[in-house]
């Protein structure tokens, strides 16, 4: 069978690579990208692209009608960050755009549905170090309340009525092709463009905040993989744990330095971001993510530190 395959947030840090990707897969014309905003020349050019608002029905049907997709990636969201500066906003776009595409995938028979869920989804009372698929989850940003929402009403979705959807819990996605924006994790981007064009960068985040990281190349696998894998061995339909690697602000500073010697990293006080951090795991355990449909990652945070630095430079 043909597919059509929606991705709905396609100028964000995961879109832009994701969309590139199917597109190598599975042919530009089979893959439409959506966005609120028009995209630059590169992506509105190399294959289909409409103008898309989650949170507009009416705009969000058109689209379903014209394409029917049998797939769709759901990547529309606020962030940590942000979120905590429009909680209502991020309330709205996180949820009400997840409710509005699961009842049109329903209604239009779509396949399956992708949604990603985050490391936010827990809170201060969750366990910091290897922190388990189950455990406490009181989040207290926003964006976690509404990931850990979005992560029950998937679920729901499944088991109530079927739809087959597939969620993962994102680490910090570290990546040289897209920018991030508005969250938690997006120094660990930054700090690549600083370091080579400034030879220094200002972290907002403490030397010690140990947070769960990944390259995006093996967020993008994971999630084309969870997609890919059979129905039946998708045995979480609220969000899988995926775990890449675990470092602090210091120690990926140290590893810039090895091929950048001259490079100096500073710190900032009293941003609301490290907050966030704070309330985060450090390290996550994905052990069902690893048996129930083969996850591997590929990048630990040395060959992530090449990778940036080889291809941004
Ligand atoms: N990277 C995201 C953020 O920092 C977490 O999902 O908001």
């Amino acid at each position: 069978m043909k597919e059509s395959i929606l991705v709905i947030g396609s100028n964000g840090q995961i879109g832009t690579e994701l969309v590139a990707d199917l597109r190598v897969i599975y042919g530009p014309q089979n893959v439409v990208a959506t966005d609120i905003r028009e995209p630059g020349y590169e992506m509105l050019n190399a294959g289909p692209f409409e103008i898309s608002n989650v949170l507009d029905k009416q705009n969000l049907q058109a689209i379903f009608e014209k394409y029917k997709p049998t797939q769709i990636y759901l990547l529309a969201a606020l962030l940590s960050a942000t979120g905590e500066q429009k909680p209502k906003m991020a309330w709205e776009l996180n949820m009400e755009g997840l409710i509005n595409v699961l009842d049109f995938a329903l209604t239009y028979q779509t396949k399956k549905v992708y949604w990603p869920s985050s490391i936010a989804v827990f809170g201060p009372n969750s366990p910091k170090n290897n922190t388990p698929q189950y455990s406490v989850m009181d989040p207290n940003t926003v964006y976690g309340i509404s990931k850990l929402a979005g992560e029950r009403w998937c679920e729901y979705y499944f088991l109530k009525y079927g739809l087959d959807v597939r969620s993962l819990r994102y680490p910090g996605l570290i990546g040289w092709k897209s920018a991030p924006g508005g969250g938690t994790t997006d120094y660990a981007v930054h700090i690549f463009h600083e370091a080579l064009k400034n030879k220094t960068y200002a972290s907002f985040l403490s030397a010690e905040t140990e947070l769960p990281m990944m390259h995006m190349e093996d967020a993008i696998k994971a999630t084309i993989g969870i997609m890919d894998a059979p129905a039946e061995l998708i045995k979480i339909r609220s969000s899988y744990n995926v775990a890449g690697m675990s470092f602090t602000p210091h120690q990926l500073g140290e590893e810039i330095k090895i091929h950048l010697p001259e490079f100096t990293l500073t710190y900032l006080e009293n941003d609301p971001r490290q907050a966030i951090a704070d309330s985060w795991p450090k390290s996550i355990n994905d052990d069902f993510a690893r048996k129930d449909w083969a996850w591997h990652n590929q990048y630990d945070l040395k060959a992530l530190v090449k990778n940036m630095i080889d291809n941004l430079k």
